[in-house]
């Protein structure tokens, strides 16, 4: 090998180490930490407020959903990171997330993938442990063009890497004026608020 293509190898090598390293910022530039709590609010106005749990069928588990106005409602949602070394949350990379709140359902409110609502085509995120399948209470956060502004997904890959994943990117769905969060279909742009 020529030392130039040995030197792109390397380039690209670390381009991919450093693209893998990325914190995941909040409104005011910093890292969203480990254990600590933040809201979540759509980017663009007009699209709900901040999330929140929402009764999609009047029965338990809940499901996850959005605040239908702006104002200062819903609830904060704290990250752990599947990778224990890592005491914030980065792009890309695994991580459980819950709301830091106490209901009525037995449920714990960590955020899981739902089952394909087949007569819609879309999951729904819901919450409760996923048991046997830990890795559908597993969620990703995916850059977008604008700094601050990022998407939801479901994809984990680091938790069962052989595994193969229909993975999929979190979107909102209106349901007799509710707004609930679903997989499959719109994308809605975040950000992370600090509480
Ligand atoms: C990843 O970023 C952290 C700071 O956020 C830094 O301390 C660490 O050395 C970086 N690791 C790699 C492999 O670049
Ligand atoms: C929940 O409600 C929706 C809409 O009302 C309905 O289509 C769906 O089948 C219900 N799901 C369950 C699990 O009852
Ligand atoms: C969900 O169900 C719909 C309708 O059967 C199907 O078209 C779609 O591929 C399914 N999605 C997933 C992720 O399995």
């Amino acid at each position: 090998m020529s030392m130039r293509v040995i030197l792109v190898f390397f380039f690209m090598a670390t381009l991919a180490l450093a693209q893998d390293n990325v914190s995941v910022l909040d409104t005011k530039g910093n890292p969203l930490k480990r254990g600590e709590e933040y809201y979540i609010k759509p980017a663009i106005t007009d699209n709900g407020g901040r999330f929140t749990l929402i009764n999609r069928n009047n029965t338990c588990p809940l499901d996850v959903g959005l605040e239908n106005t702006d104002l200062p409602d819903g609830y904060p949602v704290t990250f752990t990171p599947f990778a224990m070394e890592d005491d914030v949350v980065k792009i890309n990379r695994d991580f459980k997330v819950s709301f830091s709140v106490f209901t009525i359902c037995a449920q714990s409110t960590e955020w899981r993938v739902g089952q394909n609502d087949t007569s819609i085509g879309r999951r729904f995120i819901t919450t409760g442990q996923d048991g046997s399948r830990e890795w559908g209470n597993y969620f990703k956060i995916v850059e977008t063009q604008l700094e601050g502004i990022y998407n939801i997904g479901w994809c984990p890959t680091e938790v069962c890497p052989t595994c193969r994943f229909i993975c999929g990117t979190a979107g909102a769905f209106t349901e007799n004026g509710k707004i609930l969060l679903a997989l499959d279909g719109s994308v809605l742009p975040v950000e992370f608020h600090k509480k």
